[in-house]
């Protein structure tokens, strides 16, 4: 997807080790449609040369304020003024002194002086200068100057240390350079989605589940995010990594996530049960490992509780949107469970379906509210997120209008 078709970046590379990577984020920055001219300080070339990053981006590199040849062709002022975002990555410990200090000493602080663009940092040191006083109070003061600061994050660091002060990987910074020029059209909203499976233990080593992958969720929780909602991700045991940005609430059984779901509502203007939560949970855990000694044997079954019915008999409950995954008869059972749980809209799916649904990268979903329904497609999961989320969110509106 073109994310970032049209959107003119300045990238600034800074002398840090991370700066090798930059011809790689100058190749995906531009994959998704980005026009990418970088600027380089003193340091940065001690690390990487201008010809690759020149190569990759295919602009002319510029690394002085005092070239004149440079200047005649695109001046500084006309740079800072071209961009849509700088984004200096890495940004080293000094580059973000300097910043914070207002200094115009090479071209790319004097860039961030000049711009109106908003401007991003993506710091890259060892983690005891990550932690120093003061490269934390700058960076303090530049969160109240409004420049983004997207990571460090933690690991292992060239010079040996463990800690926070890496770079952030060139996959992040490009999902969230995307992310960064959507409407954030739902700016102010809470969202609290449960995704995945849940496990219902039977003894120790051994529980009862279901297919569900957690993917329609995540990438439900992921383009919340992208739209600039505040999401709280309840999720079940799968196997993907949480969007970024999220709070991800991590739980196993139907009671927990019960638990968690009725504790984060309340702030909430939009609960999306989107989990294939166990319909019912063992009655009595075994404590030891059941053995094999008989033939036949029977598990006792209680019924769980269902969150998303309990959730709409808050009194100040959210916008609720529930999920039906049916094999036959999908919009007779999608607009029984509707009624009966006292949802505001259901996403219907036929898992019944090759190639859509339960552990799919795929899906097609009709929404019904009491009074109409509307198709989504057949489409990657990404996309079927992003459309189920304005259609939410157009629902929440027109329901929070007519009070
Ligand atoms: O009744 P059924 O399980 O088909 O309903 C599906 C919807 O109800 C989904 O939105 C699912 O997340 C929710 N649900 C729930 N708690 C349960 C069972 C289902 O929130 N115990």
């Amino acid at each position: 997807m073109q994310t970032l078709q049209d959107k003119k970046i300045v990238l600034g590379v800074t002398g840090g080790i991370a700066a090798y990577k930059t011809p790689e984020l100058v190749r995906r920055l531009k994959d998704h449609g980005a026009d990418v001219r970088v600027v380089m300080t003193e340091g940065a070339k001690a690390f990487i040369t201008p010809l690759s990053l020149q190569a990759v981006s295919g602009n002319h590199v510029s690394d002085s304020l005092l070239d004149s040849q440079a200047e005649l062709a695109m001046g500084h002022i006309e740079l800072a003024k071209w961009a849509d975002m700088i984004l200096i990555a890495p940004a080293t410990a000094d580059v973000i002194a300097r910043i914070t200090a207002g200094m115009a000493n090479d071209l790319l602080s004097t860039l961030c002086l000049a711009t109106s663009a908003p401007i991003v940092i993506a710091p890259a040191m060892n983690q005891q200068m990550w932690h120093a006083k003061a490269t934390q109070a700058n960076i303090s003061t530049l969160i109240q100057r409004d420049v983004f600061i997207w990571g460090p994050g933690s690991g292992e660091q060239a010079c040996g240390d463990v800690g926070l002060g890496r770079m952030l990987d060139v996959d992040e910074i490009v999902t969230l350079s995307s992310d960064f020029f959507v409407d954030k059209y739902l700016q102010d909203q809470h969202w609290v989605i449960t995704a995945g499976p849940t496990r219902e233990a039977i003894d120790p080593v051994r529980y009862i589940s279901n297919h569900s992958s957690g993917k329609m969720g995540y990438a439900i929780a992921h383009a919340a995010i992208r739209a600039g909602a505040k999401v709280t991700l309840i999720s079940g045991p799968v196997n993907l990594a949480a969007p970024i940005g999220c709070e991800l609430i991590q739980v196993t059984s139907a009671q927990q996530m019960h638990e968690k779901a009725l504790k984060n509502v309340a702030q909430a203007t939009t609960f999306v049960a989107c989990a294939a939560v166990a319909d019912y949970r063992v009655a009595d855990i075994a404590e030891e490992k059941i053995k094999k000694d008989n033939e036949h044997m029977q598990v006792a079954l209680i019924k769980n509780r269902d969150i998303v019915a309990d959730v709409a008999k808050l009194a100040d409950k959210p916008f609720i949107v529930g999920f039906a995954a049916e094999t036959q008869n999908v919009e007779h059972y999608a607009r029984g469970k509707l009624m009966r749980k006292n949802l505001d809209l259901i996403a219907a799916n036929d898992v019944a379906k090759a190639g859509q649904g339960f552990n799919s990268d795929d899906n097609a979903l009709t929404l019904y509210s009491a009074i109409d329904k509307t198709d989504i497609p057949l489409a990657n999961k990404q996309i079927i997120a992003k459309q189920l989320v304005s259609l939410i969110n157009k629902h929440y509106l027109a329901k929070v209008t007519e009070k």
